[in-house]
């Protein structure tokens, strides 16, 4: 029997290129009123979205190039400032510390991003994520007026797909669902899933078309071309670089978030 919320589930994929169409603010409200739907532990969320050319210029700069050529961006932040309204509001204080805050908060902000997302798909909308977005606190922060205790988490380009691109692979299921016990991967395992995973994005040009190539972390010559240039060697060439996480806790103080 067909299962409309799984057929969008399972035929999602990242779209990158937009249609010169307009998203009207009643999708966009109708949209962020699916992505409040999620489940939630504090409803620490809030979206900003914007049409600005000068702001999706900048931001095209700092966080994706496709962001230009999108309608609508929209920025998904953790919001602890509001939830601390309510509770004032009855005459307490938040007294959770800030790494608990940011677990739960972190989580009502992504299901609710995800809801977003598969709403959006589910109108005929395309969207992207940008994981930059904490990093250029300061911008976002200037730009979007953020207060104390409102921190940018991710951002979402979001339109009407010029091309809808056929959904990505993943790794096998059986690497991710486990019965009764966690399952350590074999090294066998290993190779397979990331052949799989190789094989579906080098078949599309995935990282060729991005011009996404990470240069190597060593150093040296890299005699990895695009035709062998998948996942593993993304993933692998990305995490091996520097940690930012000292960068990132001092934008959190900045804002008044203590970790
Ligand atoms: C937190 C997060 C951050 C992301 N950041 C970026 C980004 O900066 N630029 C980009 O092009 N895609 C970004 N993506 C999209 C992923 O690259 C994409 O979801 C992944 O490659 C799987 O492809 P699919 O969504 O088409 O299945 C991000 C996704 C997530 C969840």
């Amino acid at each position: 029997m067909e299962n409309q919320v799984l057929d969008v589930i399972m035929n999602r994929a990242t779209v990158r290129a937009y249609l010169d169409k307009d998203v009207p603010d009643e999708i966009i409200w109708k949209l962020a009123r699916a992505a409040q739907q999620a489940p939630f532990t504090g409803q620490m969320y809030a979206f900003i979205y914007t049409r600005d050319r000068d702001k999706k210029e900048v931001l095209s700069k700092y966080l994706g190039r496709f962001i230009a050529g999108a309608p609508v961006f929209v920025l998904f932040c953790l919001d602890f400032r509001k939830l601390e309204k309510f509770i004032a509001y009855k005459n307490r204080k938040n007294s959770a510390s800030d790494v608990q805050m940011l677990f739960l908060g972190i989580q009502d902000v992504s299901y609710a991003a995800m809801n977003f997302v598969l709403a959006a798909e589910s109108l005929g909308l395309g969207t992207c994520f940008f994981g930059g977005a904490p990093m250029i606190e300061p911008l976002l922060t200037d730009m979007f007026k953020l207060p104390e205790r409102v921190y940018p988490l991710v951002g979402m380009a979001l339109g009407y797909p010029a091309k809808k691109p056929l959904p990505r692979p993943r790794i096998p299921t059986s690497c991710v669902l486990f019965r009764d016990e966690y399952h350590d991967l074999t090294e066998e395992e290993v190779k397979k899933a990331l052949e799989v995973m190789d094989a579906g994005l080098i078949r599309e040009g995935y990282y060729q078309n991005l011009n996404a190539k990470i240069p190597k972390p060593e150093g040296g010559e890299d005699d990895v071309g695009y035709d062998k240039y998948g996942w593993g060697e993304h993933i692998s060439r990305k995490y091996a670089r520097q940690d930012p996480s000292s960068k990132l806790r001092d934008l959190l103080r900045g804002k008044g978030i203590m970790i």
